[in-house]
């Protein structure tokens, strides 16, 4: 691949899965230059990195914004981002510099659904604190209301956002007997049908549900959706639980609202910042779960999309089709 008979520049922000490098690799009169870490580029090191490039495969711990484009220069052609999410990258900047973008959609949706049911039950039935009293001597008999949860059985689920997760996230709910499910979003989903979804206002949503998902892209809109009026009108024994990004939630509020007993509990696999501090308040409650940001942490998964973000980032280097391109 050649620009103007020279070679065509990559920079990759971090150590990928092979199935990516190896591609890439493998593509003529591409040089790749890669941050060899698995810990995030340092925003100087981002900067110099690409410098020149005419294309950035990164994650979404890299922000991309004006600084980042200014410091690339006029031969960026493309972006590709490790991750369906694209909140990090600053789009109408790269609108408006002409810059295509691929990310991974649709390839990740099994195993962040699967994660996020498993989250929904580890905090619901309260997993962790079973397991924590398991070792540490708090187990002293089998007891009639002891680490009693709540149950999908016959419940309601909201599930904000009723996109690609959002419908596999419901798919694999209504199989535990679940009564109702409801949605909310800004427009009605006709494949809602599927899993017998019912489109509600927010508002109805928030009060009526046992179960609220939290699946929705974050865009200005839905930044800190879930503050202090939300989680007023919860019912004092739903379960909360987010796997889409953590500043959809507004975590003072989210503490409020579980250490008052406001809400029953909360799960959250995204949180605000990554990684969240060790003292933060709300590792220090019972009822609340909180993991990683592991949505998509399967072998498979992570392979399959490291080798599209590697085939999205072809395509725009040669100006043809990229498997995933993010349309804006
Ligand atoms: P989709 O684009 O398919 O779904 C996003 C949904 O968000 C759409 O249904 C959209 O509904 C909804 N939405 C947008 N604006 C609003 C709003 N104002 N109120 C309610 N809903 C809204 O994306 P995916 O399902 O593939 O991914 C969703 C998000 O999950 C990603 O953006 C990412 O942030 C997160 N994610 C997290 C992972 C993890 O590891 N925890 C893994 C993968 C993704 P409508 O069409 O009506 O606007
Ligand atoms: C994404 O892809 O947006 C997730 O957050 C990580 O897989």
């Amino acid at each position: 691949m050649k620009a103007a008979g020279k070679l065509m520049k990559v920079f990759v922000t971090r150590r990928i899965p092979q199935e990516g490098m190896k591609i890439l690799s493998a593509a003529a009169d591409c040089e790749v230059s890669l941050w060899d870490s698995d810990e995030p580029v340092p925003k100087a090191e981002l900067l110099k990195g690409v410098q020149g490039a005419h294309g950035l495969l990164c994650l979404l711990s890299d922000k991309i914004d004006a600084e980042v484009l200014d410091a690339a220069g006029p031969n960026l052609k493309v972006i590709s981002t490790l991750s369906v999410g694209f909140d990090h990258l600053a789009m109408d900047e790269i609108k408006k510099r002409g810059i295509r973008v691929g990310y991974t959609p649709d390839v990740l949706t099994d195993a962040t659904a699967e994660l996020t049911v498993a989250l929904l039950l580890a905090t619901a039935r309260r997993l962790p604190e079973g397991v924590e009293e398991v070792k540490n001597g708090g187990w002293s008999s089998w007891k009639p209301l002891w680490l009693c949860g709540y149950g999908l059985s016959g419940s309601t689920v909201g599930v904000i956002g009723l996109g690609r997760i959002g419908m596999a996230i419901s798919q694999r709910l209504m199989p535990f007997g679940v009564k109702r499910l409801l949605y909310s979003g800004r427009t009605a989903k006709p494949h809602a049908a599927e899993v017998n979804g019912e489109f509600v206002p927010l508002d109805t949503l928030v009060s009526e549900s046992d179960f609220i998902v939290v699946s929705c892209s974050l865009t200005p809109e839905t930044k800190g959706l879930c503050d202090k009026a939300f989680f007023s009108k919860m019912k004092n024994t739903a379960v909360f639980v987010n796997s889409s990004r953590g500043a959809v939630v507004n975590q003072e509020d989210l503490y409020e609202a579980l250490s008052s007993g406001q809400i029953a509990a909360a799960g959250l696999d995204v949180t605000t910042p990554e990684p969240l501090p060790t003292n933060h308040p709300l590792l220090t409650l019972k009822n609340c779960v909180v993991l990683p940001h592991i949505g998509s942490a399967t072998y498979s998964t992570r392979g399959v999309m490291s080798a599209l973000s590697a085939r999205n980032l072809l395509g725009g280097l040669q100006g043809t089709e990229m498997p995933s391109e993010l349309t804006f």
